[in-house]
C-alpha cells in the first residue's frame, strides 16, 4: 500500500500518426508511434490543482475548462476523489499541435492516480477515453493507444492497438505550423463533409488502403515506399479539407530540401506535418527556421 502522502508520478508520451488519421475515425486501419517526448505528471496530496506550466495551464479539477473536466471524467472513472490530490505536469509535448498532448496528459495523470490506488492498465485505458472525450467529442482512441503504448502500432477501432515490430529505427522530421487547432470540431468538419458530398467517402476509403500498403512498406523495411505514401496521403487529407496553408508550404519546403515524403499529421487544421528527409534532415528544418516554423527530428522505432 503506497504511503498516502507520497507523491506519485505516471508518463504519457506524445504521438505522430504516419498513416490513416480521419479514416481512423470511420473504422480503417491506422499507423502511428509514440514519441521520445512525454508528458510526467506527478500527483500528490493536496486540494484538487491541476498545472501545466509549459502549457501555461493553471486549472481546478471539475471546473469548467476543458482540461479541468477532462481530468474531473477521468477522476471520477478511477473512483478517485476530485478534491484531495494537485497534479503538477512536466511537457515536452507542446499542446493541440497535431501531437496528442491532451492524450498524453491524460495517460500520465491516470498512470500517476494509478500508482496510488492499484488500479489496472485497462482501467486506466477507460478513464482516459472518457478525458479525450471531453476534449475530441467522438475519438477513435488512436492518441490513447499511442500515448500508452509510447511505440509503433497499428490501430483501429474494432480491434485497437497492435505494436509493429520494425527492422531498424527511423528519423522523421516533424514541423510545427505554430497554429493551434480543434480535433473535435476538424472530425466533425470530415463527417459533414461526407455527409453532403458523399463521393468524399471514396477519399477516406482510399486512406485506409494507404495503411494497408505503408504497413506492408514498413514490414519490408522500404522507406522509399512509406515516403511516397505520405505524399498521396497528403493529397486525400487536403481533399477532405483539413491542410491550411502553413501545412501546405511546409510539406512542400521540406520536400524542395530533398524530403522524399512529407504529410500533415494528426487532425490537420493546423498542427503538424511529417516529412520523410533521411540525409536531408537539417536542410529540411533550416528551411523551415528560415520560414519562422519550427521543427526537429525525431527516431521512429526507438524501442
Ligand atoms: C487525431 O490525432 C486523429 C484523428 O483521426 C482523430 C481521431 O482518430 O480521434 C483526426
Amino acid at each position: 500500500m503506497i504511503d498516502a502522502s507520497a507523491t506519485t508520478t505516471g508518463v504519457g508520451h506524445g504521438k505522430v500518426i504516419l498513416l490513416g488519421e480521419h479514416a481512423v475515425v470511420f473504422g480503417h486501419p491506422a499507423l502511428a508511434a509514440g514519441l521520445g517526448a512525454t508528458v510526467r505528471a506527478h500527483a500528490s496530496p493536496g486540494g484538487g490543482t491541476l498545472s501545466v506550466p509549459a502549457w501555461q495551464l493553471e486549472a481546478q479539477v471539475g471546473d469548467d475548462s476543458l482540461p479541468g473536466q477532462a481530468i474531473g471524467r477521468l477522476l471520477d472513472r478511477l473512483h478517485a476523489d476530485k478534491t484531495s490530490l494537485d497534479f503538477w505536469l512536466e511537457s515536452e509535448v507542446p499542446a493541440r499541435a497535431g501531437l496528442g498532448s491532451s492524450a498524453a496528459m491524460a495517460v500520465a495523470v491516470a498512470r500517476a492516480v494509478a500508482a496510488r490506488t492499484g488500479a489496472g492498465e485497462a482501467d486506466v485505458l477507460d478513464a482516459v477515453a472518457a478525458a479525450e472525450s471531453v476534449f475530441h467529442g467522438t475519438p477513435s482512441g488512436i492518441d490513447a493507444a499511442a500515448a500508452s503504448r509510447g511505440r509503433l502500432g497499428r490501430f483501429d477501432k474494432q480491434h485497437g492497438w497492435q505494436d509493429l515490430p520494425l527492422a531498424s529505427p527511423f528519423e522523421l522530421c516533424v514541423g510545427l505550423s505554430g497554429k493551434a487547432h480543434d480535433t473535435g470540431a476538424l472530425v466533425a468538419q470530415v463527417q459533414a463533409l461526407c455527409e453532403s458530398a458523399p463521393v468524399a467517402r471514396k477519399l477516406i476509403d482510399a486512406m485506409g488502403d494507404l495503411v494497408n500498403a505503408g504497413a506492408e512498406a514498413l514490414a519490408a523495411g522500404d522507406l522509399a515506399a512509406l515516403a511516397r505514401l505520405f505524399n498521396m496521403a497528403h493529397g486525400l487529407l487536403s481533399g477532405v479539407g483539413v491542410s491550411t496553408p502553413e501545412l501546405d508550404d511546409m510539406v512542400h519546403t521540406a520536400r524542395l530540401a530533398g524530403a522524399a515524403g512529407a504529410k500533415l499529421t494528426g487532425a490537420g487544421g493546423g498542427g503538424a506535418i511529417i516529412a520523410f528527409a533521411g540525409e536531408h534532415g537539417e536542410e529540411v528544418l533550416r528551411r523551415w527556421r528560415a520560414k519562422g516554423y519550427y521543427g526537429f527530428i525525431t527516431t521512429i522505432g526507438h524501442v
